[in-house]
């Protein structure tokens, strides 16, 4: 295989997830077939702010395949077109987009393949726009991208979440108790959904449907009523009450979107506990969702995105972000692929289905 590029760079951003090492594997893998040298960008845009790069050769992608997190490094700060200074003592906002594209000539970088999110892909399109070539790959666990219909992460994210509610549903039978599981998604409700369907929850509450407490706690004294001594209740972290808003558990400073969400399990766990009079417990499944191994799924997702970043660089087409068009993976303009957030409809397939089944939305 043949190309004018003989030499890009690669980097992942934002919050990890399972499957960038799968990616830059296969980057890596289907460069070497165009005869094109890597350079590893380390800890996301930062690492093109102060030139910190290392090679990536084939020898160095072995074994990376089933490995969790990402040999480059990443962090959710290091916007360059909002970079923070201290200066006399106090934080400024600096453009050091600058920086960036000095370190892209001095590594001899002729284009990037940025792997992030929303907020990274955003950057990875202001910078084509000012003229980088650069490719996007999708990935977060939290599946919001619209342009695409997966993003890798998400399955490994839903398996680690039904597990969760496997181990749940046993100790919730036992003690006759009701468990309440957190799950991450931001402002999407497609893990909390999907777990919750695969691992048989009672209740699902999602950030696309305000909740009525009084629903879920009926919910709960019904199946008690039915001889169901337990419940298993999935509730994700950008749920809301009706006429409510969501949890914020802290603001993180400098990073594209600053506010963390957390804590609306424990609410709900109170007012179910009160309004059953079961004994509830409350689970925060967290950042064990974004760690360990990805499942053959979002290895064999992340491989085909991977694979396809490098045809499109060899191809020309910059200014593109590979994407999931079932079964095929193509390509999306970068321009369409950020900022419209996907979010479970919320009369959709999958939430009809599960009212039909019997489990409660809390409406
Ligand atoms: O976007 C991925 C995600 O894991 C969200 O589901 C979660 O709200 C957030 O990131 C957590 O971010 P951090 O790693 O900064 O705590």
């Amino acid at each position: 295989m043949k190309c004018n590029i003989k030499r890009i760079g690669i980097l992942t951003g934002g919050g990890d997830c399972p499957g960038l090492n799968a990616v830059i594997r296969a980057i890596v893998k289907t460069a070497a077939g165009y005869k094109i040298s890597v350079a590893g960008v380390i800890d996301g845009f930062g690492g093109l702010i102060h030139n910190r790069i290392k090679e990536l050769t084939e020898k160095d992608v072995i074994g990376i395949l089933p490995r969790g997190g990402t040999i480059l490094g990443t962090t959710n700060r290091d916007d360059p077109f909002h970079y923070p200074v201290i200066k006399d003592g106090k934080k400024i906002y600096e453009d050091v987009s600058y920086k960036v594209k000095e370190n892209l000539v001095k590594n001899k970088i002729q284009a990037l393949i940025v792997i992030g999110g929303d907020g990274s892909l955003k950057i990875a399109k202001e910078f084509y726009e000012q003229g980088v070539p650069i490719i996007g790959v999708p990935k977060t666990i939290d599946n919001d991208l619209s342009a695409t219909d997966q993003t890798f992460g998400f399955d490994t994210a839903l398996t680690t979440a039904t597990e969760a509610l496997d181990k749940l549903h046993t100790t919730a039978e036992s003690h006759h108790r009701v468990m309440i599981l957190e799950v991450m998604g931001r402002y999407a409700g497609w893990i909390a959904l999907q777990s919750g369907l695969a691992g048989g929850a009672d209740v699902i509450l999602i950030p696309e449907i305000p909740f009525q407490i009084d629903k879920v706690i009926e919910k709960v004294n019904e199946r008690r009523e039915q001889g169901k001594k337990f419940s298993i209740i999935v509730v994700a972290e950008g749920a809301k009450p009706l006429g409510g808003q969501m949890v914020v558990q802290k603001h993180i400073e400098d990073s594209p979107d600053p506010i963390r969400l957390g804590g609306i399990g424990n609410i709900v766990g109170i007012e179910v506990e009160k309004g059953t009079n079961m004994e509830t417990r409350v689970t925060v499944l967290g950042h064990l969702q974004r760690g360990g191994s990805p499942t053959a799924f979002d290895r064999i997702l992340a491989t085909r995105y991977g694979n396809k970043a490098v045809h499109l660089v060899a191809n020309g087409r910059f200014g593109e972000m590979v994407c999931l068009r079932t079964p095929e993976i193509k390509s999306v303009s970068l321009a369409d692929a950020v900022g419209e957030l996907r979010q479970v409809p919320p009369n959709g397939d999958m939430v009809l289905t599960a009212e039909q089944i019997g489990i409660s939305l809390g409406r």
